[in-house]
This record gives structure tokens, sequence and C-alpha cells, in this order.
């Protein structure tokens, strides 16, 4: 099948790895793509979120079938009006996207469905967004309702950091139309976990489960980020843990959104944090994670092509969607300064000596400038390793980050180590 992938950062590179290694896709188109992507698939240059132009392309190029990375396109609606048009599109529709588009939609639903989360109240006032919040035993949460690329959250250390990211959200319109109303949530407490899954509306197989590092600094330390790295499958979560998952989230989500007529069909991202009294879901996502997708498609053993279009067309079969053994880890190398501000343009050396090392080197931020590969972002390279269990993954993929270099690079060392600490190996 000739498919179209929509997006341009880690997430997109890993998913056109892995689609150019599934055997039932002929050729494969990417807008916009990156100098990565550009390796395995033909780049065209219409961006992620023009919904008209991807239209025209997906027609003029007889596309069969739409991959949409991020979660923009799908906020605005990219499967309806494709759905519209009679093109086969993988992702869920706009109100199904709600789930991730709308933290105060996404809330309400868990709690009427019984989906373990934290305790919140949701507000578009300020003193009682503020009463709310000191009410609670420990400073809370506090999130932007709307999209927010990962910046609309704070999980506050004092009342008064709470208070002041509520002024900037409700008061000052730091966050625009995505800031007007906030949830305020309880803290929890606990390790995380990413477990995704594919899904067709009713039947669901859950992805190999991932840990993200979000923090910026080794110990998680410092200001989160867009994430420094994962690793795969997350042991943390066993598998009474991982069935209680399934069973207590992922599919009242999906039974629940049907029932509310908004069926989901696609990749639902659980966030989940496992707490002392059990696992709590901090959030959805209506799309693959960035940096999960590039440790869980490694694993994928199925035609990631043929996976979606049977979650696209409403017959997905479970048991087809097989896995390898082993352990995958991803490392990302940012910029210097980022999350904060940071400098691009600059050259990375080292990239083909870390492939030769035998590591998959994932652009995130990146450009060519004729040959030259140069910085272009804040996460530039996910540098990734697979191997028959995490400590040689890690050894791979760390032996790959020291082999690349650019001004500023700067990474976490201690991508995985939870998972070896679980392990009883660290
Ligand atoms: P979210 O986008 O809602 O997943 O929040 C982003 C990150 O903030 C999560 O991955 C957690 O690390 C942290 N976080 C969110 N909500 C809470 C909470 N209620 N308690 C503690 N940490 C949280
Ligand atoms: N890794 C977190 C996310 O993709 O939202």
């Amino acid at each position: 099948m000739r498919v179209l992938l929509v997006g341009s950062g880690g997430r997109e590179h890993a998913l056109a790895w892995s689609l150019r290694r599934s055997p039932s896709v002929d050729s494969l188109l990417v807008a916009p793509g990156n100098p990565g992507t550009a390796r395995e698939a033909e780049n065209v240059a219409v961006g992620a979120e023009d919904i008209p132009a991807l239209l025209a392309l997906a027609r003029e190029r007889s596309v069969d079938l739409t991959i949409v990375g991020p979660e923009a396109p799908l906020a605005l609606g990219i499967v309806d009006a494709f759905q519209e048009a009679g093109r086969t599109i993988a992702g869920p529709n706009r109100a199904a996207a709600e789930i991730e588009s709308s933290k105060v939609f996404s809330k309400g639903f868990m709690q009427r469905h019984a989906i373990p989360t934290a305790e919140y109240g949701a507000f578009t006032d300020y003193d009682e967004a503020v009463a709310f919040a000191r009410s609670l035993p420990l400073p809370p949460a506090v999130k932007v309702d709307g999209l927010a690329a990962g910046k609309g959250v704070v999980v506050s250390q004092t009342y008064a950091e709470a208070e002041a990211a509520l002024r900037h959200m409700l008061l000052e319109g730091q966050f625009g139309v995505a800031g007007r109303s906030v949830v305020v949530e309880e803290r929890l407490e606990g390790q995380e976990v990413s477990l995704l899954a594919f899904t067709d509306g009713e039947r669901v197989a859950p992805l190999v489960s991932a840990q993200d590092h979000k923090a910026v600094f080794d110990g998680d330390q410092g200001p989160n980020t867009g994430g420094m790295g994962a690793y795969a499958p997350a042991d943390v979560l066993t598998p009474e843990l991982r069935q209680q998952a399934i069973e207590c989230v992922l599919l009242p989500a999906v039974r629940g959104l049907a029932a509310e007529g908004r069926p989901y069909r696609g990749v639902l991202y659980a966030g989940l944090i496992l707490t002392p009294r059990g696992i709590k879901t901090l959030e959805f996502n209506c799309r693959f994670g960035d940096p999960e997708a590039q440790v869980v498609l490694p694993l994928l053993e199925a035609d990631l092509a043929e996976v979606l279009l049977a979650c696209a067309e409403g017959r997905l079969d479970p048991t087809s969607v097989n896995w390898r053994p082993g352990a995958c880890v991803c490392v990302a190398m940012a910029s210097g300064g980022y999350p904060g501000r940071y400098q691009t343009g600059l050259p990375i050396d080292g990239v083909e000596e870390a492939e030769r090392l035998g590591c998959q080197v994932f652009h995130a931020g990146t450009r060519l400038q004729g040959s030259r590969l140069l910085t272009a972002g804040g996460r530039v390279l996910g540098v990734t390793a697979t191997g028959p269990d995490l400590e040689t993954a890690i050894r791979d993929a760390y032996r790959g980050v020291q082999a690349i270099s650019f001004q500023g690079a700067h990474y976490r060392t201690d991508v995985g180590a939870k998972g070896l600490a679980f392990a009883g190996r660290a």
C-alpha cells in the first residue's frame, strides 16, 4: 500500500523507520518529515497542520493509508476531514482526540467511567481555583485545559508556586485559549509508566510498556522536557499491574468513548503512575508518545501499516500484534540550554559512526545545509539501541551517544537506570 505519514519529529522518524520495514508498504511519503525520514521515505514540504494540503497530497499521490504522528492535526480534525473525503486514515477523530486536547473533558470522562485518576477540580475562576488548591493536603499539580506542547503542567512544590501558575494561566493569559480553563489536582507519587494500545474502537492490543524520562537532568532533577529518553519494556509494570491497567484503564476508556458517541480508533496512550494506593491515570494522549515510539516500535514484530489499517477499518485482531523479545533504549541528545533557550544551526558529527556501532539514530530536531547536518531544535537526536536485555541496550545506546558530538550537546546519563534498579541489578 501507499502510505502518507504526517509529522516531523523523532517519533515520526521512528514511525517512518518501522513503516519502511512493513512488508505491506510499497511507498512512503512523509509530510513534512526531517533529514532522518528523508532516508526512509520521500519527504514532501507540506506542514503537519495544513489539512487541505495534506488531503490534496493524499489524493494526488493515490495514498491508501494516512498515519498521523502529532496531536495537533488530530485535535484540528484531520481524521474527520479525510473521512468526509472518503480517505482511509489511522487516528482518532476530533471528538475522540479530546481525550488529550481537553484536560477538563479527560478528567470528567475518567470520573464518569470510574477510571482511577487523581482527585481534581476544574476552574475558570482564579479565586475558586486558589481556594481549591489550598484545600488539598499537598501542593497540587496545575494544568491548562488545552494543548501546550508539554509546557502546560506545573507540579508545584509549594502552594505559592501553584498560585503563581494559576495566575499565569487564568489571569495573565500566558497560554491563550488553552489556559482559559484549568485543572487542579492532588499530587501523586510513584513511578510513571506509559502503556499504549492499538484500538479499533472496540478491541485493544496493548503495546510493550515504556518509561519516559521527563526531567532534564539525571535523577529526575530539573524542569520537565518533551522527554530525555525512554526504554521498553518497563518491567515495573509487572504482568499483574499490566493486566490491571488493561482492564481498569484502557478497556473502560475505549468502551466509554464509544458509549459517549466518540468511538476511538488509532493509538491510545495512557500515562500511568504507580502509587502506593494503586495505578492512577495521569493523562491520556491520542497518539504515539515521543520518545516512547522510538523504543516500542523497534520491538514490534507485526507489520505496523497492517495493524494501523485494521484499526482504521474496525477489524483489529489483537492476536496478530506480535512483539520481539529483548529491550530497547533511546537517549535524547539535546541542544545546550534546552528546555530553556538554545541555539540552533550547529554542526553535528558522528551520526554515521553511531550507526556503524549498531545504533539507530532517530532525528528529532535537525536540518541539512547541503550535505552538512545541523541542529534545528531542542531535542536533536534520539540515539537508540535494541538488545537481548536492558543492560546491553543501555550500554550500546550510550556507545552511540559517545560517538556523536555537537556544541553544547547534553543528555541524561541514567536512561534505563530505574529499569535496572527494578531488576535488582543496579
Ligand atoms: P500530564 O501532561 O498530565 O501527564 O503531566 C505531565 C507530567 O507532570 C506527568 O508525566 C507527571 O510527571 C507530572 N504530573 C502530572 N500530574 C501529576 C500529579 N497529579 N501528581 C504528580 N505529578 C504529576
Ligand atoms: N512522552 C510523552 C508524550 O509523548 O506525551
